[in-house]
């Protein structure tokens, strides 16, 4: 069995519920807001634009942020139809209200070809409750139901699950599909030698992706704050690095259970204080008290430079280093680029997850590498195995 793809529907003159993931950053300069980084938008134009061109009508719906189940007008989704607007050269409408009677009212007005984007999702307290009551509000306006929001996939929401089983089909868009396909390679049958470059802050966001890759990945190169919680786990000093202290435990048991793949910073560019200005210079192996490491140090970079380059499978989650502080920038702008000369040398190469994906962005890389995810949080799900509800609920062929 397969799940029902947009290409199996007849979306002529039909009503298409189309849930997208509209999560982006804003910037509310000067008093106007507007979208800050568009690569979730622009990613779901090719499912809106299949739309579009088979004269369906395209009802989308998205949340933004995380409002408390009630509107707060800096978390309306106006911004995003003026910019999809803008995008898509065309009329994208606006409906102030995500279910109730304006929104089926634009709905019936709306023409073949039509795009209207209802407003943000978690307006309403049914969204993250699955209410089902506001499932069938959502339904209501759909003929059949299409999700193109992998971001939020691994999310049981009204409007990721709980809505396809009040429509009579739902399928996946072509972001879905992709991300899926691409993601499935790497879990299912990867070409070795298959590296994962994982950072970021907290190693309790990895602990299932590393628990679920042991066995298949070649090495885990390890960056980022979570190192630390590796290295205090292994009775290294740390100095006064982001430590996670109750996952000490856990921490020391994957590295065991990792066997030799799992492999940390031998050097860091630590710091006095959480700061670009604080006085900072690179140390070898631990950290002494009264500094903390920010980056990975040049030793580091070499040393995983070389994995990277011999790879034929590359995943990155997650940032080396502070990079938004110029001075703890390096390790990751270098991940970046040697992620770019691998995809050169014929890698399959996919960056997930916001800050990694900012920093490939930042570094003139995003087109270069095979596949950038929309995915942060359901990128990491997936890579645990675990099953997305989002996708889990569409239609079968
Ligand atoms: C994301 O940005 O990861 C998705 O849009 C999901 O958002 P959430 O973590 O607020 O559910």
């Amino acid at each position: 069995m397969a799940t029902l793809s947009i290409d199996d529907l007849d979306l002529r003159g039909r009503r298409v519920l189309c849930r997208v993931d509209f999560n982006v950053p804003l910037d509310s300069d000067d008093g106007a807001t507007t979208v800050a980084d568009d690569t979730r938008i622009r990613a779901a134009l090719p499912t809106i634009r299949k739309i579009i061109a088979d004269g369906g009508k395209a009802i989308l719906m998205s949340h933004l942020g995380r409002p408390k189940g009630e509107p707060d007008p800096t978390l309306s989704l106006r911004p995003v139809a003026d910019y999809l607007d803008d995008l898509l050269d065309g009329p994208v409408h606006f409906c102030e209200d995500t279910v109730g009677d304006r929104a089926r009212t634009m709905v019936h007005n709306l023409p073949e070809g039509g795009v209207l984007l209802l407003e943000n999702t978690r307006f309403n307290p049914g969204e993250k409750a699955n209410d089902d009551a506001f499932a069938r509000q959502l339904a209501e306006l759909a003929d059949v139901y299409v999700n193109d929001a992998f971001g939020t996939a691994h999310r049981a929401h009204a409007s990721t699950e709980g809505v396809t089983h009040h429509v009579p089909r739902a399928a996946m868009g072509y972001l879905v599909a992709k991300e899926i396909e691409v993601l499935s390679k790497v879990l299912d049958a990867p070409d070795a030698p298959f590296v994962t470059v994982l950072g970021g802050a907290k190693v309790s966001d990895k602990i299932g992706v590393i628990e679920n890759l042991i066995g298949t990945v070649d090495h885990i190169l390890v960056g980022g704050a979570m190192s630390y919680t590796f290295m205090k786990a292994l009775g290294q000093q740390t100095g006064s690095s982001r430590v996670e202290e109750d996952k000490l435990d856990q921490a020391k048991s994957l590295y065991e259970q990792a066997e030799g793949t799992l492999q940390l910073p031998v050097d860091h560019v630590v710091a006095t204080a959480f700061s670009a200005d604080a006085p900072h210079r690179v140390t070898q192996g631990e950290i002494p008290e009264g500094e903390m490491g920010l980056d990975i140090g040049p030793a580091t970079v070499e040393a995983y430079r070389e994995k990277l380059l011999g790879a034929k499978t590359i995943v990155w989650n997650g940032p080396m280093g502070v990079f938004e502080m110029e001075p703890f920038a390096k390790g990751t702008f270098a991940i970046a680029e040697t992620l770019a000369e691998a995809t050169d040398a014929g890698a399959l190469t996919i960056v997930g997850g916001g800050d990694s994906v900012a920093a490939i962005t930042q570094a003139g890389y995003a087109e270069t590498v095979s596949h950038v995810s929309t995915g942060g949080g359901a990128m990491l799900t997936f890579l645990e195995g675990e099953t997305l509800p989002g996708i889990a609920a569409l239609s079968q062929k």
